[in-house]
């Protein structure tokens, strides 16, 4: 079901994504600096949570509330999480999410999971400029 999304990006300027990266996944890298430099990713927001499964629905919310137009959620790899149980709750939240941006009338596509290979920080900034290319891409 395509939603008709209430939430605009302006094309000529850098949409303002939150990122919560997995301390153990994404976040693990040998130097996060490089992921996010700011001054090629100024609408970034990087923000560390311990496990994906921390990452709740009303975290979620609460940042497109904010004025977020994108939340990109970057977890371990399947099957990798560090406390094992966390990638079914991510699940099951990330489910959630979606079931409440939708009622809210915000295009599903602003709001993601991805589990980038660990140690792989290019693949890591590549995840979150393809995110942010198809947030400017929304109609
Ligand atoms: Fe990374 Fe759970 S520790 S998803």
């Amino acid at each position: 079901m395509k939603t008709r999304d209430k939430k605009k990006v302006r094309k000529d300027v850098r949409p303002k994504v939150v990122v919560f990266a997995c301390n153990w996944g994404a976040f693990n890298q040998e130097d996060y600096g490089e992921i996010v430099p700011p001054q090629s990713h100024p609408g970034i927001n990087l923000i560390r949570i311990m496990c994906s499964g921390r990452l709740s629905p009303a975290l979620i919310l609460r940042a497109f509330e904010l004025g977020a137009d994108g939340v990109l959620s970057l977890s371990c790899p399947e099957g990798e999480c560090h406390y094992s149980f966390g990638e079914e709750v991510a699940n099951s939240n990330f489910a959630v999410a979606n079931r409440i941006v939708r009622i809210l009338g915000i295009d599903e596509r602003r709001f993601r999971i991805e589990r980038p290979t660990k140690f792989d920080p290019e693949g890591v900034k590549q995840v979150i400029d393809s995110f942010v290319r198809e947030l400017k891409n929304l109609d």
